[in-house]
């Protein structure tokens, strides 16, 4: 089956870097996507390629409107949606109060189905097309979320969390436990279709050094899968690292020790790392999320992504939510602006673009397959629409190019400005 989707249509080929360079991205003013069985076929100007089409392809008319590719969150709690936005309190105490409470209740498969469904329509609304998601301990939370994800086709990698301790007991597993099921979930779920499958201790503080290693075990024995989990996220819990594992060097150094710093490793936050950790987790290959809209609700502190990037480490955007404050990568875009602003630093629209779809991918170790609009990727793309709400048509009237254009709907668009998300060239959801 061909199709093909008329529109302008921008997206990133390379890292843009601060210095936001043009040759990075590519633009078409009256473009066309021409995409056959769910794949890329073609991407070029619409006069040149409108003539070649095949007589039964369908054109669907978006001119006007901003095609990009579908957006990419690195790091989001799918079992937090309904504890955004919870007053009060930094990491530590917020995890006690907000997020272990709400995360008991999926033990219930028919409550983690109605959640994951939810979250899945909303992440679609948003514009996001795959997200690496932290499910619950509970091992049919994750069955869940990937049957919600599967229902949908969307490109999602979870995984069931491990946590043996300093948690309430509810939320416990074991060493044991913790291996087998993740082994399991693994053998049922990783690389069926469009899923994968992330081996995810919640961060150091709430593993043993035996759960850590029967981790470490799964990450050597599954080279494919991901490792996802928290790193130097706020500084108390910095301390508790120090006090819980006197022996290592860093924070980092402690998942290196168990074999968790690899290709495929990502790691939120990464707020308090130094140069030793930076040239270590480069080498090794992993990748760090950039929460910024949690990093500010939990008070926790500012990413420095110039430091980061030049240690040539891979850098995706990600939510965070519950801790984050938002599902929409547009709004994150805005609050990793501010943060990077705080520093001196600063985000062209175009490498906002980059961290929320190539960049992320890069740093999923899934740029194969999708992160730009290339012949080949899988045709998933969200088409932005300055006309869904009235005071990002009015900005976008004023603007005089397509880099303006995108920065106005990273500040004042939302799900509103959201046309249209396809995943593998379908329509996922619209307005
Ligand atoms: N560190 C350990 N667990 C969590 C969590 O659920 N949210 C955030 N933001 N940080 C964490
Ligand atoms: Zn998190």
């Amino acid at each position: 089956m061909q199709q093909a989707f008329r529109a302008s249509i921008y997206h990133c080929l390379e890292d843009p870097g601060e210095e936001g360079r043009d040759s990075a991205c590519a633009y078409l003013d009256d473009g066309l996507l021409v995409v056959e069985n769910g794949v890329v076929a073609e991407l070029g100007p619409a006069d040149q390629l409108l003539p070649g089409l095949r007589d039964d392809t369908s054109v669907e008319d978006y001119r006007g409107k901003l095609i990009i590719p579908g957006l990419i969150d690195c790091h989001v709690h799918y079992s937090q949606l309904d504890i955004i936005a919870s007053h009060g309190g930094q990491l530590l105490d917020w995890l006690i109060r907000y997020a272990y409470a709400e995360e008991a209740r999926f033990a219930d498969k028919d409550h983690s189905a109605s959640v994951a469904g939810a979250f899945l329509d909303e992440l679609l609304r948003n514009g996001t097309t795959t997200a690496l998601v932290f499910a619950t301990v509970f091992p049919q939370s994750v069955d869940a979320i990937f049957e919600a994800a599967a229902e949908r086709n969307m490109r999602l990698i979870a995984g069931k969390v491990l946590m043996d301790r300093l948690c309430p007991d509810n939320l416990r597993d074991d060493p044991e436990s913790a291996y087998t099921d993740s082994k399991e979930l693994i053998e049922r779920w990783h690389g069926q279709g469009r899923l994968g499958y992330a081996i995810t201790p919640r961060f150091a503080l709430t593993s043993s050094e035996e759960q850590l290693e029967a981790a470490g075990r799964l990450a050597s024995e599954y080279p494919d899968t991901w490792v996802h989990t928290h790193l130097a996220e706020n500084t108390d819990e910095i301390r508790e690292i120090e006090r819980l594992f006197p022996q290592s060097r860093s924070y980092l150094d402690v998942y290196d020790r168990f074999g968790l710093l690899r290709e495929r490793s990502m790691f939120a936050h990464c707020l308090y790392l130094d140069e030793t950790d930076r040239v270590l987790m480069a080498e090794k290959g992993a990748a760090a999320a950039f929460c910024p809209t949690s990093n500010l609700f939990l008070g926790s502190g500012l990413f420095d992504l110039r430091t980061m990037s030049s240690a040539g480490i891979a850098v995706g955007l990600a939510t965070d939510v519950g801790g984050g404050t938002s599902l929409s990568l547009l709004k994150t875009m805005s609050e990793a602006y501010k943060v990077l602003q705080l520093q001196g630093q600063t985000l062209p629209a175009s490498r906002a673009l980059y961290l929320a779809t190539l960049g992320a991918a890069r740093a999923l170790g899934l740029d194969d397959r999708i992160g730009n609009l290339e012949a080949g990727k899988e045709a998933d793309f969200v088409v932005l629409d300055a006309a869904g709400s009235s005071i990002a048509a009015r900005r976008a009237q004023a603007t005089t190019s397509h880099d303006e254009l995108l920065f106005s709907l990273i500040f004042l668009g939302d799900d509103r400005n959201i046309g249209a998300t396809y995943l593998q060239g379908r329509l996922a959801g619209d307005r």
